[in-house]
């Protein structure tokens, strides 16, 4: 039996920073029973400390939803982290995610400090959290950009000081698939007691890797993965849900698994975009409108010949009810033909080429072609019979 990835949502947390794409209370509660329907594992809900309504979302997603574990962030202070766990009192699993940055930049620019204070600011904070609650995932922000030999000397502090999860993000989006796996491979290799803890990917897409950056690190040995649906987050976003748990699926290399009703993808991906208002990118990969639609000629014969040739998922497994075959300049005979019989037309050969041709004129000149125009395209045919 493969390892078990867990599923980590961040939609509420890092998605909903968005501008824009703010929820309510209401809401988010809407969003987190479709996530634990979904089957994710655990449900970042919020920054408790960055206001009111956040500290009541996390306490009212507590008391909503039973199966997942409930996350609230805070920053490595105090008060944050005694927010975060007043916010999560009615959590039957809680966990507090607290943690600092450990770029260069982070340390000099943002904290303007340096690696000694960095590591006791780390240490203090796992420890506080760990007084309210069991569970802690320690982050080192920006990890993507920090020294590996630094990064590898806070994660093991962390651990040391109770972390039960080492969340390892690359806050800016900025490594390629092999620095991000090696980066997992290196913590592997150099923290003593990294088999205490599990690894988490974190990854934003700025570059458009984070899906695969994610991957890589889940390869060389995290076994979380932090994920939004439909990718939304800062930025350019953060890794979508979909397309890692659709390429773990896919892919039976990646020897692990996930225990996300994958039927209930598409619908869950609509909801966010309903609610945040935030539309899907019609060539969006798993979700987008033209995920499964086939518009050129040779596609869509060698899709109807077998679905295969050109779809490595059956859209059923995602929830979407079938693939479709678009009617449009690009297309084949057989597509005509698939549309025709669909309507009860019936056409072959002549009859088929002669309507084809008018087809194609229509199709030249209109974008969208629908049963109307097919109809009255073969009229001649139907008045004749
Ligand atoms: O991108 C990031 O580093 C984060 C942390 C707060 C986990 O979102
Ligand atoms: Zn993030």
């Amino acid at each position: 039996m493969s390892e078990k990835l867990w599923i980590f949502d961040t939609t509420l947390r890092d998605g909903e920073q968005v501008p824009g794409c703010q929820l309510n209370t209401k809401e988010k509660i809407v969003v987190a029973k479709a996530l634990e329907e979904l089957g994710v594992d655990i449900i970042e809900a919020g920054f408790p400390i960055s206001s009111p309504g956040d500290f009541n979302s996390v306490l009212e997603i507590s008391k909503a939803v039973s199966n997942p574990i409930i996350c609230a962030l805070s920053r490595a202070v105090e008060k944050d982290i005694e927010v975060a766990a007043d916010s999560l009192k009615y959590a039957k699993k809680g966990r507090i995610h607290t943690g600092i940055g450990v770029s260069p930049y982070h340390i000099q620019y943002k904290l303007r400090s340096n690696p000694d204070d960095i590591v006791e600011r780390a240490v203090r904070a796992v420890k506080y959290a760990k007084s309210f609650v069991e569970d802690v995932e320690f982050y080192a922000e920006d990890a993507g950009r920090a020294e590996h030999e630094f990064l590898a000397r806070i994660v093991e502090a962390a651990i040391k000081a109770g972390a039960t999860v080492v969340n390892i993000p690359d806050t800016t989006g900025y490594c390629l698939p092999e620095q991000y796996g090696a980066i997992i491979r290196y913590l592997k290799e150099n923290v003593s007691n990294i088999d205490k803890a599990i690894i988490s990917t974190h990854c934003h897409n700025d570059l458009g890797m984070a899906t695969a950056n994610t991957l890589a690190g889940v390869q060389h040995g995290a076994r979380q993965a932090e994920l939004t649906i439909n990718g939304i987050g800062e930025r350019a976003g953060n890794t979508s849900m979909e397309e890692v748990v659709m390429a773990i699926k896919c892919h039976h290399d990646i020897d692990v698994h996930t225990n996300i009703r994958t039927e209930k993808i598409y619908e869950t991906s609509r909801l966010i975009s309903k609610l945040m208002n935030m539309p899907v990118q019609p060539n969006k990969a798993i979700v987008g409108r033209n995920a499964f639609a086939h518009s050129s000629g040779i596609h869509q014969d060698g899709v109807l010949k077998h679905r295969e040739n050109y779809e490595i998922i059956d859209p059923k497994e995602v929830g979407v009810h079938e693939s479709s075959i678009v009617l449009t300049a690009r297309s084949g005979r057989a597509a005509l033909k698939f549309h025709l019989d669909s309507l009860g037309v019936e056409l072959e050969g002549d009859a088929l080429r002669e309507v084809y041709e008018d087809f194609l004129l229509l199709a030249d000149s209109k974008r969208d072609i629908g049963p109307k125009d097919l109809l009255s395209l073969v009229g001649k045919y139907l008045d004749d019979s």
